[in-house]
């Protein structure tokens, strides 16, 4: 049996899909099996993050309608050993993403893989309480500002009733908060919210930090998950989440400002 995480935010844009990349990625190389599933449908972002654009043949959709089987549609990736793509389908019809289906795609995958992580659309629309109705557990990623946050909290309360395991009479899903983009040094200055505050709002479990990295820009045009350039901070810090996700404690880096050495401070003051 697999367990299934969806990684969700509500606010748009604020590092879903290069999350699922690299939470994916990092339990693969983990040695796990895992499928990563694009549930954004009309966008198809995840493919191009994980550079298999050009190898998408059948998607999520086909696969739901019949039209291709799974085997057909996974693609498996050709630098980590036991990773999976499901991309997502570039039709308009979000109808087409039917409960029954998402469900028997779920049951399939379970039977042959340790992870499957649902890469969430923004927003609180269908596709969004798809992705999370069958988790076993979800990663809640905010920006370090209050639109994020406030955005994370509503989030909070649909996993906490508008999931499956909830319906059936079970207890409300864990979700685990990942704090991305953060600036040590802008949240020092009260440009941004600090860890400390965000912990204050959301009152979840604190999965990881992510710093601000060009790392992740550079990673994405190349089609590489960060988590492959361990040199990065942004690629350790998302391997060190995977690693607190597995249940290793390990303590978090890249969240105080650096200390100028004393050369940098006598010529900078
Ligand atoms: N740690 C980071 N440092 C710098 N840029 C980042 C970081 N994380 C994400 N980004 C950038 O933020 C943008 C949005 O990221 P991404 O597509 O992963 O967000 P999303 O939540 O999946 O968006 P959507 O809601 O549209 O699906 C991208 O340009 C990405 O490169
Ligand atoms: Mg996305």
């Amino acid at each position: 049996m697999a367990r299934i995480v969806v990684i969700t935010s509500g606010k748009g844009g604020v590092g879903k899909t290069t999350t699922s990349a690299a939470i994916a990625t990092g339990l693969a190389l983990r040695g796990h099996k895992t499928a990563v599933i694009d549930f954004d449908v009309g966008l198809r972002n995840l493919d191009l993050i994980m550079g298999c654009e050009r190898r998408v043949v059948y998607d999520f959709i086909n696969v739901i309608n019949g039209d291709a089987n799974l085997k057909q549609a996974l693609i498996r990736d050709k630098r980590v050993d036991n990773l999976y793509i499901l991309p997502a389908s570039q039709t308009r019809d979000k109808d087409a993403l039917t409960q029954e289906g998402v469900e028997q795609v779920l049951n399939e995958l379970s039977e042959d893989f340790d992870f499957i992580v649902c890469d969430s659309p923004a927003g609180i629309e269908r596709g969004a309480l798809m992705a999370a109705y069958f988790a076993d557990e979800a990663i809640v990623v905010t920006n370090p500002e209050v639109s994020s946050v406030r955005d994370s909290d509503r989030i909070l309360g649909i996993l906490a009733s508008k999931t499956r395991r909830v319906e059936q009479g079970g207890d409300p899903i864990e979700g685990r908060l990942l704090l991305t983009r953060y600036s040590a040094e802008r949240a020092e200055r009260g440009e941004m919210l600090n860890i400390e505050d965000v912990g204050e709002i959301l009152a979840i479990d604190l999965l990881g930090v992510i710093p601000e990295s060009q790392a992740v820009l550079t990673a994405s045009n190349a089609g590489q998950p960060v988590v492959l350039d361990q040199e990065s901070d942004a690629g350790q810090a998302y391997l060190d989440a995977v690693a607190r996700f597995l249940g290793e404690e390990c303590p978090l880096r890249f969240v105080d400002v650096p200390k100028k050495s004393l050369f940098g401070r006598l010529f900078k003051g």
